[in-house]
């Protein structure tokens, strides 16, 4: 055989032994084994999901004073405090347009949403969160998840968001379980998404997925506050003052001595909803790096405030513990009283689409300040 052909085979086989095995993944292989504090992005299905090695629960939690005196969520929480990196399932890392275009997008509607919650998503897309311009500006949507149960069951409902996925491109999930105490995991997971995605989003709405939020009235307050494009602070809502963690073990939110020592929460705004700046989201994930999880979402959120020498600021508008409706012979459905709230909390789906629609019925007439009483 001539030279040049030995050459040509010999190139030939090296080619067909790069792609046997990939580079990429031989060195991924060897990065799993690795370093355990970088994190590798690996391409998957367009877009990238992040592995980290599988967090360990923490042993010595069970050696806390009382520890078995407390409810399994609680021993739970204890257990897996500490971790803070889950792999994503579902990405959008377009979502925003990259770093710079992100600042395109005016308001950020991101709703925290457990995968059952199928009619929610559905309804919400056709009213408050539908994607838009409003008065010149955007709002897009995005729901954050976990997962839930596991077998087959935590399969399906995978399968549902990923299908959900296909249609619509407003999810972000991880691989954690999305029980009541992990919110605070979900924000997080949330923040250090947005700082990698879409940091120059100027507000925020957050919130549940059974409310009525007013989305418009959001943008023409958000657009009234003439000093602020989204570079400063703002954080407002329905302020929780001089509250105390729930001590009595039947509630959904006690939380414990074993978890927090001290008697007092600071300032926070109701999980409910509440709106702030992509400044003051960036600040809070920044404190979040130093500040150990504290099961409850919006008291998190309150420490980190309180870390970086800010406050929430009350804002009338939101009714996180729903609407006084001041006498019974007043129809509690009179999209009067909706129509100049921002939110409203506790809506079930079929509510809130009837509520979007009678609010822009144009023969819709209210009497001067009714909903004001
Ligand atoms: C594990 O729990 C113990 C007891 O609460 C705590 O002192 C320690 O810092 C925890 N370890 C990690 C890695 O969070
Ligand atoms: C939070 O999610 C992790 C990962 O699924 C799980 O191990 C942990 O038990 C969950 N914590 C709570 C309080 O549900
Ligand atoms: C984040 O916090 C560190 C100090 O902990 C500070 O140096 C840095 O400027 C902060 N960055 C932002 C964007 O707030």
């Amino acid at each position: 055989m001539k030279t040049w052909a030995k050459m040509f085979l010999i190139v030939g086989a090296l080619g067909l032994l790069v792609f046997l095995f990939p580079i990429n993944r031989v060195s991924n292989h060897l990065q799993a084994r690795g370093d355990a504090s970088q994190k590798k992005p690996m391409a998957k299905n367009n877009s990238y999901v992040y592995s980290w090695p599988k967090c360990q629960q923490n042993m010595s939690a069970a050696s806390i004073s009382g520890f078995e005196t407390v409810p399994q969520h609680i021993q739970d929480f204890l257990y897996y405090r500490h971790c803070r990196h889950f792999p994503m399932l579902l990405d959008l890392p377009d979502k925003c347009g990259g770093i710079d275009k992100s600042a395109d997008i005016f308001l950020l509607l991101v709703i925290k949403s457990s995968p059952v919650n199928y009619e929610r998503r559905e309804v919400l897309r056709k009213t408050w969160a539908k994607e838009r311009l409003h008065n010149g500006v955007w709002i897009r949507r995005i729901f954050i998840s976990g997962t839930m149960d596991s077998g087959f069951e935590k399969k399906r409902l995978n399968k549902l968001l990923e299908l959900e996925q296909r249609e619509y491109n407003d999810i972000l999930q991880w691989d954690f379980s999305d029980t009541l105490f992990n919110l605070t995991l979900k924000q997080v997971l949330f923040l250090e998404w947005m700082e990698r995605n879409c940091p120059k989003a100027r507000f925020l709405f957050n919130g549940d997925d059974d409310v009525f939020a007013n989305t418009d009235n959001m943008v023409d307050y958000l657009q009234s506050l003439k000093d602020n494009d989204g570079s400063k602070h703002l954080f407002t809502g329905h302020v929780f003052q001089g509250t105390r963690p729930v001590r009595w073990t039947e509630s959904k939110y006690y939380v414990p001595v074993q978890v927090q020592e001290s008697n007092s929460y600071p300032p926070y705004c109701g999980g409910g909803g509440f709106l702030l700046s992509g400044h003051t989201a960036l600040v809070i994930y920044n404190m979040s790096q130093s500040i150990t999880i504290h099961p409850i979402d919006d008291v998190y959120m309150g420490m980190c405030l309180a870390k970086a020498g800010l406050s929430p600021v009350p804002h009338m508008g939101f009714r996180t513990l729903g609407l006084h409706i001041p006498s019974k012979k007043v129809d509690p459905h009179d999209p009067c009283y909706f129509k100049e709230f921002l939110l409203v909390h506790r809506f079930l789906p079929p509510d809130i689409y009837l509520m979007w629609h009678k609010i822009y019925d144009p023969d819709l007439k209210c009497g001067h300040n009714s909903h004001r009483s």
